[in-house]
Order: C-alpha cells, then structure tokens, then sequence
C-alpha cells in the first residue's frame, strides 16, 4: 500500500491532492477521500499538497494513523455505495461516492 489518506481528512476534502494526482486514484468518499492502493504509483505528489497533513506514505504512518492504510483499501473492496468499487482506473469518471468506510461514516 504505497500512499494513505487519514483521519484529518474526514469532513474537510479540500482536494488539492486530487488535483495534483497524476493517476487520478484518489477516490471521494461522502467525508473524505481514499487513495486506491493499487492505482497510486507512489510518486508523493499528494503529501505535500494537502493542508491537513492527512497523507502520509505507509511506511511514515504515525501510530494512531496507522488503521487508516487498512481502511482506504477497504474502501474499494467492501460493499460501499453501489460497490465494491475494486480498481476503476480513475477518480473522475466515477465522481463522488455518497458513502464512506463504515469506520468513517459512523
Ligand atoms: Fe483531504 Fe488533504 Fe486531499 S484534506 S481531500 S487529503 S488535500
Ligand atoms: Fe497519486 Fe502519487 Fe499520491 S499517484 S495518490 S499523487 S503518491
């Protein structure tokens, strides 16, 4: 699982690691956004974009952080919204996901 997003993330969203995400695999959520660990390609172009300081590399996850690598890939392989999502191959063609990870959304 290279790149997470994580919990400061949650009812923010300001997207800017979106936009700057040349895979197009960060997904959104109803109250944060998800990296799809299959899609991202490491390149850390995320991490310092976001203003939160929400995404880490896997490796660096501080320890209450460290759930969260599990539960962006759950995202796309749970039943979530109509899902599971599995690896669609980009973000903006599939547009918001009106659910999050049960985690998440509770
Ligand atoms: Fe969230 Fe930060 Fe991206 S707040 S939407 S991880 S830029
Ligand atoms: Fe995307 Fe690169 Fe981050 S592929 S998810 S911007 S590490």
């Amino acid at each position: 699982m290279p790149y997470v997003i994580t919990q400061a993330c949650v009812d923010v969203k300001d997207k800017s690691c979106m936009e700057e995400c040349p895979a197009d695999c960060i997904y959104e959520g109803d109250r944060m956004l998800y990296i799809q660990p299959d899609e991202c390609v490491e390149c850390g172009r995320c991490e310092p974009v976001c203003p939160q300081i929400s995404i880490f590399h896997h490796e660096d996850l501080p320890e209450e952080a460290k759930k969260f690598e599990r539960i962006n890939a759950e995202f796309f392989t749970l039943q979530i919204g109509t899902g599971p999502l599995g690896s669609p191959g980009g973000a903006r063609k599939v547009g918001r996901v009106g659910d999050d990870h049960p985690e998440v959304g509770a």
